[in-house]
């Protein structure tokens, strides 16, 4: 299995491996099949952007790394409800939002890495919710990374999945930090914590974020570990960002945006290479990543020519120059 951008599809050498869904989280399109172009124009109007497909050169990878699909589906229903409540002005469901938040603690838990489902790849109603969800699980990873305590996992875990609440009430974007933060605090049931997280998250380590401009430490420890995730999983879903890419953006923000000591630390919970993303080496050949074993940013390649099989954590000299992109499955 890897992913594609919808463009490099092609209906002669590609299955889908994961179904697509509508906007009301219905399977448009199941998985194991080949998508007749009638459908992939569709799509495209759709604005869904990259795929999961099987096809002979991704022949046996798999993704580990990614939460199984109906979960992730059901964590992205549970945040629209959330959102859909606040928006309304009806109760906040706030058991199942622990419920959910605890779910995918133990997801990360079991995970040596998480690899984000970027949110292009669903209909575009979605994916606020979406990216909720992958905030949630990459601060889950960095949480475990630095030792949150596990009475702790779970407040976190509900501020990252309710961390832009603020938007479905919010009049200005701008405001919804601010007004998240309001909505959350006067909720018995959710941990003051968890509301900071929304009110703190778009503050920046140099005092250059909002709303309050607050620095360094004055920002709460989980409202860092949210921020980073937060823009992470806005390069890679809204920007379309190709992993690597997204981390070089967020190394570039150590010192400013974020502390060095959390860039680092998210370097080394974060894969820059998924399984399936097709490879340029330092020796001139071509390769796909298969697995991510031991090293995060040194996975297991297989070369497209020989279809020899490498771990890139024991060829020191082998290093990965670059991803190919757009080429198809020449
Ligand atoms: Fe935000
Ligand atoms: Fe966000």
């Amino acid at each position: 299995m890897r992913l594609v951008s919808i463009d490099e599809y092609n209906h002669n050498l590609m299955q889908l491996a994961k179904p697509i869904y509508d906007k009301q989280r219905r399977i448009l399109l199941a998985a194991g099949r080949s998508i007749h172009p009638v459908y992939l124009d569709r799509l495209k109007e759709m604005d869904i952007r990259y795929l999961f497909v099987e096809d002979a050169e991704s022949s046996g990878i798999t993704i580990d790394e990614m939460v199984d699909f109906p979960t992730w589906i059901d964590a992205i229903e549970t945040v629209q409800r959330a959102f859909r409540a606040a928006a309304n002005k009806e109760e906040l469901p706030v058991r199942e939002v622990q419920k959910l938040a605890l779910k995918l603690a133990e997801e990360v838990g079991r995970r040596k890495a998480i690899v984000l489902v970027p949110a292009s790849s669903l209909a575009e109603e979605l994916r606020d919710f979406a990216h909720a969800v992958n905030t949630a699980l990459l601060s889950l990873k960095l949480a475990k990374k630095r030792q949150v305590s596990q009475m702790q996992i779970r407040d976190l875990a509900v501020g990252a999945l309710l961390h832009d609440i603020g938007k479905a009430i919010a009049e200005k974007e701008e405001d919804h930090a601010k007004e998240g933060f309001e909505f959350l605090r006067k909720r018995r049931e959710i941990s003051l914590l968890s509301a900071h997280m929304a009110y703190q998250h778009h503050e920046h380590a140099d005092g250059s974020g909002s709303p309050r401009g607050l620095e360094g430490s004055q920002i709460h420890e989980f409202a860092q570990i949210c921020g980073i995730s937060n823009m992470y999983d806005n390069l890679i879903s809204k920007g379309g960002m190709p992993p690597h890419e997204a981390m070089e953006y967020m190394m570039a923000k150590s010192g400013t945006v974020f502390t060095v000591e959390l860039v680092k630390q998210f370097v080394q919970e974060v894969p820059s290479y998924i399984p399936g993303s097709k490879v340029r080496l330092n020796n001139g050949r071509k390769a796909i990543v298969t697995k991510i074993l031991n090293s995060l940013q040194r996975p297991f390649i297989r070369y497209l020519d020989t279809g020899v099989e490498i771990s890139l954590a024991e060829h020191h000299t082998v290093l990965i120059s670059g991803i190919i992109e757009g080429e198809g499955s020449s």
